[in-house]
C-alpha cells in the first residue's frame, strides 16, 4: 500500500469512527427509554396494616387503596381483591376510576373491570390477580 492510499483509508476510517456515536444515538428514540413495569411484582409477600391511615379507604366495602404496583379492593365484610397495576398490553400503570367503576390504562385506553377482566383492549388478557389472606388487621398479598 502506498503512503497516499494509506492516508486516504485512514482518514476515511477515522471519520466513520468519529461519527458512529452520533449516528447511533440518532437512531434511538424515546421508546427505547421506556421500561415497562414488571407484571410479576411483587416477588415477595406484601403486608397491609388495615389500621394504617394509608389504607383507611379499605375500612368500607367498596373501598380501594394502592400499595406499590398493587390495587386492593374491599369486596365484602372480610373479603379483598388484589390486582396488579401493570397493564397486560405494554406494561403501563393502570388506575382505578371511581366515577365509572373501571380500571383504565392511560397509555392506549384499555379498560378493565374491578375484577381485572378486559372490557376493551388492546390489552390481551386480564390484570394479574394476587392471593389475599386476612389475619386480624393484616392483609398478606402474595
Ligand atoms: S399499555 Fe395499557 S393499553 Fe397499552
Amino acid at each position: 500500500m502506498e503512503r497516499k492510499e494509506f492516508i486516504k483509508k485512514f482518514a476515511y476510517g477515522g471519520s466513520i469512527l468519529l461519527t458512529a456515536p452520533a449516528i447511533l444515538s440518532a437512531c434511538s428514540s424515546s421508546d427505547d427509554d421506556f421500561v415497562p413495569n414488571d407484571p410479576d411484582e411483587p416477588n415477595t409477600d406484601v403486608t397491609i396494616d388495615l389500621t394504617s391511615s394509608t389504607y383507611e379507604d379499605l375500612g368500607t366495602i367498596g373501598g380501594y387503596a394502592y400499595s406499590g404496583n398493587i390495587m386492593i379492593f374491599r369486596t365484602g365484610e372480610n373479603t379483598y381483591l388484589a390486582l396488579s397495576k401493570v397493564c397486560t398490553h405494554e406494561g403501563c400503570t393502570v388506575a382505578y376510576n371511581h366515577d365509572n367503576g373501571n380500571i383504565l390504562c392511560p397509555c392506549h385506553s384499555s379498560r378493565f373491570t374491578t375484577s381485572g377482566a378486559v372490557i376493551n383492549g388492546p390489552a390481551p388478557t386480564s390484570l394479574k390477580k394476587y392471593n389475599v389472606q386476612k389475619d386480624g388487621d393484616i392483609l398478606t398479598i402474595s
